[in-house]
């Protein structure tokens, strides 16, 4: 019951990260890319803050529920006396899940607060340079959760 909470809300996070990024990047951007500077990053700071709060949970929920789940596997492998062999596929899902909230952190707190001090300075090209910046590592993190999902529901192993 506990594991498949957990993996509920495991898979629930997941699915709001990788939305938001997919419905940013995809359809958001190049809707708005026509606009005047000061609207489109004005906008794009609003959105992005409500956006990235939402990941700070979903990220931290995503991590927790999967090194629980891990902790719960391999206590109870240890406890019924085998010895605990992580399966290929649950590894590359912990090594890219951290880097990707590692990204997530630089965005959020290094490339957002940028944008956050040009808007405020109202310097619009320096707002645009941190947006294509956070545009390019939003783009990195889809690529590791497409990969980390395709691994991971395909069954993939090296
Ligand atoms: C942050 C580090 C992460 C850890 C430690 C972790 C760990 C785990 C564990 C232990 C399971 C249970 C597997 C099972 O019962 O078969 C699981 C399930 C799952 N994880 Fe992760 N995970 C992490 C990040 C991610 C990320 C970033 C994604 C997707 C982008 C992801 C997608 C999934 C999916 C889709 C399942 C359900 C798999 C299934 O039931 O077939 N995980 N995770």
């Amino acid at each position: 019951m506990i594991y498949a909470a957990l993996k509920t809300v495991h898979v629930l996070s997941i699915i709001v990260w990788i939305g938001g990024m997919v419905f940013a990047h995809f359809f958001l951007r190049p809707a708005i890319a026509q606009l005047e500077p000061v609207v489109r990053v004005r906008l794009m700071h609003d959105v992005l803050g409500r956006f990235f709060k939402v990941v700070l949970v979903a990220s931290l929920l995503t991590l927790a529920s999967g090194v629980w789940m891990l902790g719960r596997v391999a206590k109870q492998v240890v406890q019924s006396g085998g010895s605990f062999d992580m399966p290929v596929t649950w590894t590359v899902m912990a090594v890219l899940g951290v880097a990707m909230v590692a990204i997530f952190m630089h965005i959020r707190f290094v490339l957002y607060k940028r944008l956050g001090r040009a808007v405020a300075a109202s310097k619009w090209t320096a707002g645009g340079a941190a947006l294509a910046q956070i545009r390019s590592w939003v783009l990195i993190n889809l690529g590791l959760g497409v990969l980390v999902l395709l691994v991971t529901l395909m069954r993939w192993t090296a």
